[in-house]
């Protein structure tokens, strides 16, 4: 078995292959790793064949449908899963075969419905079910503590002492414990009993993940982050250094329109001088009175360089060929010191 630990903050992902047929299964993938798993896949002589997530992931967004897009691989997870681009609906005592690897499938809900472990060879991935020296949270949407107590006492804790213990989260930066050492060590599970287990559980009182609206939306429907269509539209657009746009403001010239796509009141606060108004939100409809030449040279600018980033996408989408983004926005323009005009369009 070939085994690479991958680390996004406290998100862990694990790539598993067998060393036979150079099939491998990359399991709960963190979108900003998508390249490096690749990378680690192809210097390890390995063909990603399977995506598996462990459970409908909260707190930060899975790679499983991109990764999978990209390498034309199935999608697995536990058949409660809402999501719907799951390819195969794993349910309790079924295995998913990668190569000569069998990962044996534990339904193990509690942190959410969709909760499963993987179990193969020596080792098994518990996703949020137990993690090292804590469990899984209850809290969040489908989290149920007495599903945990069950998940936890009466399936995962009579595996093995001896398995490695592989969690979808570590935040101290441990590699790995084992069954035993858990069952020994981890205060969450000296609390053997239900009713106590499950009043410790619903009085954690955890603030709630950053980002959990947005993971929810694009873990539960397969849609894309704001970052990844910051990220997509950024590949696909030249941009221009603040510099270089303040040295071709300074030069005068009517070659470069400067669109500023902020909203009105933002632009008569201040904005680059000669620039144009034309807010983002009203781009497709004006862009034909206010930008008749497709030919022109144009620098689209917003307050962060985001937007913009957006705008300018959008503007080469329609022809405007010569269209691309100021790297930056008019925050550093300002903080840079950079002349400003205000007033209105
Ligand atoms: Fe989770």
């Amino acid at each position: 078995m070939i085994f690479e630990h991958l680390r996004a903050g406290g998100c862990q992902s694990y790539l598993v292959g067998c060393a036979e047929s150079c099939a491998a299964v990359l399991i709960d993938p963190e979108i900003s790793l998508i390249d490096r798993y690749q990378a680690v896949a192809a210097r390890e002589g390995l063909r990603i064949r399977h995506l598996v997530d462990t459970h409908t992931h909260a707190d930060h967004f899975s790679a499983t449908r991109e990764v999978a897009r990209r390498l034309e691989v199935p999608i697995s997870m536990h058949r409660l899963s809402p999501a719907p681009f799951v390819d195969l609906r794993l349910d309790d005592g079924e295995m998913l075969v990668v190569g000569n690897l069998r990962l044996q499938v534990l339904h193990t809900p509690g942190h959410t419905q969709d909760s499963m472990c993987l179990r193969v060879e020596d080792r098994v991935f518990t996703g949020d079910t137990l993690l090292m020296g804590a469990t899984g949270r209850t809290d969040l949407p489908t989290g149920n503590p007495e599903a945990l107590y069950d998940s936890l006492f009466n399936r995962l804790l009579q595996l093995d002492p001896n398995l490695k213990v592989h969690p979808a989260h570590e935040y101290k930066g441990r590699d790995h414990s084992t069954i035993g050492q858990e069952i020994a060590n981890n205060p969450r599970l000296q609390v053997r009993d239900r009713a106590a287990f499950v009043e410790m559980m619903n009085s954690l009182n955890l603030s709630m993940p950053t980002h959990l609206t947005e993971a929810l939306r694009t873990n539960m429907s397969g849609g894309k982050t704001v970052a990844q269509m910051l990220a997509e539209a950024a590949a696909t657009v030249p941009f221009m250094s603040l510099a270089e746009l303040k040295a071709r403001t300074e030069a005068g010239g009517d070659e470069l329109i400067i669109l500023d796509v902020r909203e009105r009141e933002a632009y008569e606060a201040g904005h680059i001088p000669g620039a144009k108004l034309l807010p983002r939100g009203q781009l497709e409809l004006r862009v034909n009175q206010d930008l008749p030449d497709p030919l022109r040279r144009i620098v689209a600018c917003c307050e962060f360089g985001r937007i913009s980033t957006l705008a300018t996408a959008t503007l080469r989408e329609m022809g405007y060929l010569r269209a691309v983004a100021l790297d930056g926005g008019m925050k550093a323009w300002r903080e840079a010191g950079y002349p400003l005009l205000c007033g209105q369009a």
